[in-house]
């Protein structure tokens, strides 16, 4: 792993300043690509196929495929994450909401499991549990720090709008990266030196509930730049007595004042309909706390992580904690290369 001491340039180092509020960046579904989907998923539930393991190979979108193919072009060589908009959820219901948001994400990557428990498909919803090291985020209505997710790209889509908050907010790495080579370049060691992670309530019984590697919040792999980071699995290690010294307490908290902010957050309040893409190893997302509408008892957006064995980027990545013989990185690459370059 080598230090690279320029800052990062292009598209995917952005502030919020490049996506104003108006939207006018969002990409919408047209019309007959909305019925291209629909026609798509009907005729996948028709077969009974299994959704999570559905490939690109399967579904021929001609209408469609010009709009994906530029989001996947944003998510994967540009800003690191896209706002597609305008799936008509309410109409189709859950089933073929679902079922459309698999199809699409094909044009991202395979399906892949998102927890120990072994679901591809999971619903974020509140369940009014604590989010630490016995829950994860996506069954908590609370705040959450900013983090990546596991695999290449998540991908929500928007089923309600909470009655109060629940706004999605977005950070570029490379920004965040940029930011603190300019103001405090000495902080970025204890960064790319990494930390253990916390494996919270995901792991087998006989598995350390720490990992056994240091996670780089910054590295470049075959001279690409990747980010994985969650600043609560790094603090509970010191649950099973890790010690950080002060260096690393600094920059973590240095990394956490960038991350905050307002100048380099593009906040989004999701709408009914929206898929939100994100490149997991450029970009850091938070989500605050919300409110559930009094009415709503079923889930607020769907979420997939997709596995893109096309991409530039496998790095280290969530799902090295939870699920390591499900992660690409672990399979291909591994921590020992990481630590053999540095
Ligand atoms: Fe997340």
């Amino acid at each position: 792993m080598s230090v690279d001491l320029e800052p990062i340039a292009g598209a995917l180092a952005w502030r919020s300043v490049d996506f104003p509020e108006d939207r006018s960046w969002v990409r919408p579904f047209e019309r007959e690509m909305l019925l291209e989907l629909e026609n798509a998923a009907r005729a996948l539930l028709a077969s009974g196929a299994p959704l999570k393991d559905i490939t690109a190979e399967d579904f021929d979108l001609p209408t469609t495929d010009r709009l994906l193919t530029e989001s996947y072009s944003d998510v994967e060589k540009g800003c690191g994450f896209s706002l597609l908009s305008g799936l008509p959820v309410d109409d189709w219901g859950v089933e073929i909401s679902r079922t459309v948001q698999c199809i699409i994400g094909t044009r991202f990557g395979l399906i892949t499991k998102q927890n120990r428990e072994g679901d591809f498909l999971l619903d974020v919803i509140n369940k009014d549990v604590s989010h630490g090291t016995q829950n994860r985020g996506y069954h908590s209505n609370a705040f959450l720090d900013f983090h990546n997710d596991g695999a290449n790209t998540v991908a929500l889509l928007c089923m309600e709008t909470a009655a109060e908050g629940g706004e999605s907010l977005l950070v570029s790495a490379p920004t965040v990266y940029n930011e603190i080579l300019k103001l405090r370049p000495d902080l970025l060691k204890p960064l790319m030196n990494g930390f253990f992670h916390h494996r919270r309530n995901q792991r087998a019984p006989e598995d350390a509930p720490i990992m056994p590697y240091r996670t780089p919040v910054f590295c470049w792999i075959g001279g690409v730049f990747h980010c994985c980071y969650s600043r609560i699995s790094i603090d509970s290690s010191k649950d099973e007595g890790l010690v950080f010294s002060a260096a690393e307490e600094e920059a973590l908290d240095f990394l956490d004042a960038q991350l905050q902010r307002s100048d380099l957050q593009v906040r989004m309040q999701l709408r009914k309909g929206d898929l939100q893409l994100v490149n997991n190893f450029t970009a850091l997302h938070s989500r605050t706390e919300f409110l559930d509408s009094s009415w709503v008892s079923h889930a607020i957006c769907l979420r997939l992580w997709l596995d893109d064995p096309r991409s530039q980027f496998n790095g280290p990545n969530k799902m090295d904690f939870y699920l390591p013989e499900e992660s690409r990185f672990m399979k291909t690459i591994g921590y020992e290369a990481l630590v053999s370059a540095s």
